[in-house]
C-alpha cells in the first residue's frame, strides 16, 4: 500500500481531527505513505473531492472540535439523493465511489463514524472486496465490540459541568432541575454525567420509567428536607408502555430543527403533580462541540494510529476498538447493526441503585 484515503461520516463528536491527525502521521512518518482526505464525508468519496494531506495540514489540529475534512454528513453511497427533475432521487452510487478511489489511487480507506457509517465501510468491503476499516466515534457510546467510542468522554464531561451548575441554581430557589441530555437509543451520557453529576433521577432508554416513582423520588427528598432534585433524562428514555414524541418542526428550506421533546414532558409533568416549581434544559448540540478531554484525544490518538497500523497489517474489513487496556480490531460485521446498550446488572446501575438513585422504575 502507497495511498490511503480517510473520511469522516455521520455526527460530528470531538476527537475527529485527533483521529485525522495521528493517521496521517503515523501513515506519513513510518509506512512513508500518502493520504487523501474526502472531504464532506461520503459526499466526498461519491463527488471525487478530495485534497492531500500532509503532516503540515495536520499541525495544531489536536484539540480541534468539529472536522478539518469540511463537513460530516449521514449520505450513504448505496443511497445517494441525487436531484431529477427538480426532484431528489436515491440511487446506489457505489460504484462510482470505488471508481473515485481507483483513479486517485487510492489503496486502502479509512472510515471514521458511528453505526451509519461503519455499515456502509462494511459494505464497500463486502461487495467490492475494498480495503477498508473503521474506527469507532459517537457520543452517544452505542457501538458494539469496543468498549468505548472517542467523543462519549468530552460529552459527559460537558454534561457533568451542567449538572454541576444546575444544581447551585436549583438550590438557590428550590426547584426541581431537569436535564435532558443526547442519547437516543442509549443512555450511557445520562448515566455517567448523572451519577458523576450527582443527579437524584437518572432517566434511560433501557429502563422505562413511570412518573409516578419519579415524583415520589422527588417528594422524599422534600420530606428529608432536601429542597431540590436534579433529575437526567437521555432523549430516548421512554415512559413505561409508552411512546413520546419528539417534536420537530420541519419546514421547506430548513432540515428540521430539534426542540428536544421527553425532557419537557417530564418535566412539565413533575410540576403538575408535585406542586414543585420545575425548570427544563435541553443540553443539545453543546455535548458534540468544544475541544476534546485528554482521555478522548488519547482514544482518538491511539484508533488512527492503529488504524493505518492495522491497514499495513492486512487487517481489513476490520474496525478498531478499545478492549481495556489494548487497542485491537475486529470484524465490522461484529460492530454494526447491534446497538451496545447499558446492561441492566452493570455495576455501575448498581451502585447508583444502592446510593438512592431513581431509574423511575
Ligand atoms: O448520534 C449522535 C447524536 O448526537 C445523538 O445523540 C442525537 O440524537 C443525534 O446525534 C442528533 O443528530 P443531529 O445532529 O443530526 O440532530
Amino acid at each position: 500500500i502507497k495511498r490511503i484515503g480517510i473520511l469522516t461520516g455521520g455526527g460530528d463528536a470531538p476527537g475527529l481531527n485527533a483521529v485525522i491527525r495521528a493517521a496521517v502521521k503515523v501513515a506519513v512518518r513510518n509506512y512513508g505513505l500518502s493520504v487523501i482526505g474526502f472531504e464532506d464525508g461520503f459526499a466526498g468519496l461519491v463527488e471525487n473531492r478530495s485534497r492531500r494531506l500532509t503532516l503540515k495540514d495536520v499541525v495544531g489540529i489536536l484539540p480541534r472540535g468539529g472536522t478539518i475534512l469540511g463537513t460530516t454528513n449521514r449520505e450513504n453511497p448505496f443511497h445517494y439523493p441525487v436531484r431529477e427533475n427538480g426532484e431528489i432521487v436515491y440511487k446506489d452510487l457505489s460504484q462510482q465511489a470505488i471508481d473515485n478511489l481507483n483513479s486517485l489511487g487510492v489503496q486502502a480507506l479509512i472510515i471514521i463514524g458511528g453505526d451509519g457509517s461503519l455499515k456502509i465501510a462494511k459494505e464497500i468491503w463486502e461487495r467490492y472486496n475494498f480495503p477498508v476499516i473503521g474506527v469507532p466515534k459517537t457520543i452517544d457510546n452505542d457501538i458494539a465490540a469496543t468498549d468505548q467510542t472517542f467523543g462519549f468522554d468530552t460529552a459527559v464531561a460537558t454534561a457533568t459541568e451542567a449538572i454541576d451548575k444546575l444544581h447551585t441554581t436549583a438550590e438557590a430557589h428550590h426547584r426541581v432541575m431537569v436535564l435532558e441530555v443526547m442519547g437516543r437509543y442509549t443512555g450511557w451520557i445520562a448515566l455517567h454525567a448523572g451519577v458523576a453529576g450527582g443527579a437524584d433521577v437518572i432517566l434511560i432508554p433501557e429502563i422505562p420509567f413511570t412518573i409516578d416513582k419519579v415524583c415520589e423520588k422527588i417528594l422524599e427528598r422534600q420530606r428529608e428536607g432536601k429542597k431540590f432534585s436534579i433529575v437526567v433524562v437521555a432523549e430516548g428514555a421512554k415512559p413505561v408502555g409508552g411512546e413520546v414524541v419528539v417534536k420537530k418542526i420541519v419546514k421547506e428550506s430548513f432540515e428540521s430543527i430539534r426542540l428536544g421533546g421527553i425532557g419537557n414532558v417530564v418535566g412539565e409533568q413533575i410540576e403538575r403533580i408535585t406542586g414543585i416549581e420545575t425548570r427544563v434544559t435541553v443540553l443539545g448540540h453543546l455535548q458534540r462541540g468544544g475541544s476534546p478531554t485528554p482521555f478522548d484525544r488519547l482514544l482518538a490518538t491511539r484508533f488512527g494510529a492503529a488504524a493505518v497500523n492495522f491497514l499495513m497489517e492486512g487487517r481489513f474489513g476490520e474496525m478498531v476498538s478499545l478492549r481495556t487496556p489494548d487497542i485491537t480490531s475486529v470484524p465490522l460485521a461484529e460492530a454494526v447493526g447491534t446497538m451496545r446498550r447499558v446492561p441492566l446488572g452493570c455495576d455501575l446501575i448498581r451502585a447508583a441503585r444502592q446510593m438512592g438513585i431513581s431509574f423511575g422504575d
